[in-house]
């Protein structure tokens, strides 16, 4: 496996962003990226003030993305990720994901300060289920009919993390600048 690191997004991002959003047909959930122009606009969108987003780089590139959304009032944090279809099923994604839950839950300044994170993934996307797994989180329910799909209605697993649950063992990435 490659070196891979993460750091925050930048408005440089976004080539790279848009070659990972044309990798497979499963990123055209992810965000309302089909150009340079709009894949600009989906990475101010990710450094926006109510959101962390990192980069998942090899070298300096961006691959892959995890993100929190946050909700300050109840010290919560929404979490979604994706990556380039060239770098999935090498553990990449778990680790990163697990390396950003466990910076948001640690207390500031070193981490987001966050009490409880939350992500969910369609029933038929088990591999976002495992990187969830990886990452610390809890399957805590499953929202049924939740979306619309090709004219079926497909389930929701959702998943939460809390500061007081056990630390994963997965192997973080670093995180830079
Ligand atoms: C979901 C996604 C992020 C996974 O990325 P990835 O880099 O392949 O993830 P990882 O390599 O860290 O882990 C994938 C895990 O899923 C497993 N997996 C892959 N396909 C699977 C399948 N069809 N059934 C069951 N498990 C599967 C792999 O074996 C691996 O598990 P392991 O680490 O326990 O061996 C990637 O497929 C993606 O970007 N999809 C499109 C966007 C998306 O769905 N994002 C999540 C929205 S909730």
């Amino acid at each position: 496996m490659g070196e891979y690191r993460l750091r925050p997004v930048r408005e440089g991002d976004a080539e790279a962003v848009l070659e990972a959003f044309l990798s497979a047909p499963d990123m055209a959930r992810q965000g309302d990226v089909t150009d340079l122009a709009s894949a600009q606009g989906y990475v101010a969108w990710l450094q926006g003030p109510t959101r962390h987003s990192f980069a998942v780089c090899t070298g300096d590139r961006v691959v892959g993305l995890v993100a929190v959304g946050v909700d300050e009032a109840n010290r919560n944090g929404w979490v979604f990720y994706w990556m380039h279809a060239a770098h999935r099923g090498l553990g990449v994604t778990g680790r990163a994901v697990a390396t950003v839950a466990d910076w948001a839950l640690q207390p500031a300044p070193t981490g987001a300060g966050m009490e409880r994170l939350e992500l969910g993934h369609r029933v038929n996307n088990p591999a976002s289920g495992r990187v969830a797994l990886a990452a610390g989180f809890v399957q805590e329910g499953r929202e049924r009919g939740k979306f619309l799909i090709n004219g079926e209605r497909v389930d929701v697993l959702t998943y939460g993390r809390l500061v007081s649950d056990p630390w994963p063992e997965t192997t973080v990435l670093s995180i830079g600048s």
